[in-house]
């Protein structure tokens, strides 16, 4: 690497990186070569991070154990002290997501064998099954909105299914996706979001609480019944049984949703790559690895150092923040030849976007199956779909989960 590295971002009048600007959560990848270009670990310090911005520096420092999560910390960075007795960022800190070992390796491990490859795999035909049954209910329609009619639904009724949650339940917090995605951006939440999180998880948490119960009296053969059983690796508290099964049940669909609607349209506007995955649906896989590097529905994953650590001439200090920009190493024009061009023929495509290390995504072969399940779906049974608005779509406005806000479509 140069000695680039050790510079810190430029000044100048405009930042290359503001997660809250709406023309950079449109279309980031081009701020993303700039600052790439600029170094691979820059200091910003408006938002008093880290950037790690190509595919190497991203992967290393997420195997890296002299980093981890610092859940408490990051919110005191960005809040302030004392912040932690909100609702909301105490349940966040009870999932797996934002906790560290040892609390992190029991909670996953609990887990860990629902979402194995094989376990995944059998849940195939059920996911085709739901495809099928989707497209048969749309299909006469003529038009749908592809991300409120498809790509919201299918990745909800999966995670239902495999939780347990009753069908009449589970389009009951359907409004609460974008609090949620919010809470993840690197951006403080004001005093009107954070009161809009604690209500989502007071609201779901009495959900919850009651519906563990209706388990305990009538157990079933689902995920959570399983985790109220406890297992081999010990039981889970009540404030860590209400945090997963929300990690669960949001990350199962909200990112999923993402991967199929950014997915779809990544494919309309390359129209010669959609033939050609309507010509040989057997590239199907390596086309959803493309997607996710393409246009990855996870575009940052969080990291503090542990101790000082050195790479390549640059000390991130104790306790330091950095933002392993995934998004930016998908397009690493070092790693992936031609990064911003679509190409579903790739060889070995070995996409960022699931993060790394021991928080390596648990449904990442799951969301994949979802994702193939609907593009063989979709090719086969809506060959006429049009997509409108591909020039410009509208944007969910959030920089850490990328996604639309809705996507229309007619055959
Ligand atoms: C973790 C991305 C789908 C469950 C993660 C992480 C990423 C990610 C980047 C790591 C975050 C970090 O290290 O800070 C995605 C993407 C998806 C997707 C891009 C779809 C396109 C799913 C699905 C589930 C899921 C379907 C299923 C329930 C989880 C869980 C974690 C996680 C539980 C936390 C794992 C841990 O902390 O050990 N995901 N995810 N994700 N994901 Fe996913």
């Amino acid at each position: 690497m140069t000695d680039t590295i050790s510079r810190p971002a430029p000044v100048g009048a405009e930042p290359l990186f503001n997660p809250r600007d709406l023309d950079f959560i449109r279309d980031p990848y081009p701020a993303y070569h700039r600052l790439r270009r600029h170094a691979d670990l820059q200091w910003d310090a408006a938002g008093k991070y880290w950037l790690a911005t190509n595919y190497d520096a991203c992967a290393n420092i997420l195997k890296d154990k002299r980093f981890g999560r610092r859940y408490e910390a990051m919110i005191e960075m960005m809040y302030g002290r004392d912040m932690m007795g909100e609702t909301a960022f105490r349940q966040m800190r009870a999932t797996m997501l934002m906790s560290e070992p040892p609390d992190h390796t029991r909670l996953r491990g609990l887990v860990t064998k629902a979402f194995s490859a094989a376990r995944v795999e059998r849940l195939r035909p059920r996911v085709r099954a739901l495809v099928a049954e989707l497209l048969d209910r749309l299909e006469p329609r003529g038009s749908m909105d592809v991300i409120r009619d498809f790509a919201h639904v299918l990745p909800v009724v999966v995670i239902c299914d495999m939780l347990g949650i009753p069908e009449d339940d589970r389009w009951l917090f359907i409004d609460t996706a974008t609090i949620t995605t919010r809470m993840l951006d690197p951006v403080p939440m004001n005093r009107l979001e954070l009161d809009e999180a604690n209500a989502m998880f007071d609201e779901q948490g009495s959900y919850f609480t009651d519906l563990f119960e209706r388990r305990r009296r009538s157990p079933g053969d689902d995920l959570i019944t399983a985790l109220l059983e406890g297992g081999d690796e010990g039981g889970l508290t009540q404030d860590e049984m209400l945090a997963n099964v929300w990690l669960l049940f949001a990350a199962g669909h909200e990112t999923t949703r993402n991967l199929i609607g950014n997915g779809l349209l990544a494919l309309h506007r390359h129209p010669d790559e959609l033939r050609r995955l309507r010509a040989d649906p057997g590239l199907i896989p390596g086309a959803v690895n493309e997607l996710l590097r393409y246009d990855s529905p996870v575009q940052y994953v969080g990291r503090t150092a542990y101790e000082d650590v050195t790479l390549d001439g640059v000390t991130i200090c104790k306790g330091q923040l950095v933002l392993c920009l995934v998004g930016a190493g998908n397009r690493d024009p070092g790693m992936f030849a031609d990064p911003d061009r679509l190409d579903i023929g790739r060889p070995d495509v070995r996409p960022l976007s699931f993060g790394g290390g021991i928080h390596f995504c648990l449904g990442a072969q799951l969301t994949r199956i979802e994702g193939q399940e609907t593009l063989a779906g979709l090719i086969d049974r809506l060959p006429g779909l049009h997509l409108h608005d591909v020039d410009s779509p509208s944007w969910q406005p959030n920089f850490a989960i990328r996604g639309l806000r809705e996507l229309k479509g007619s055959w």
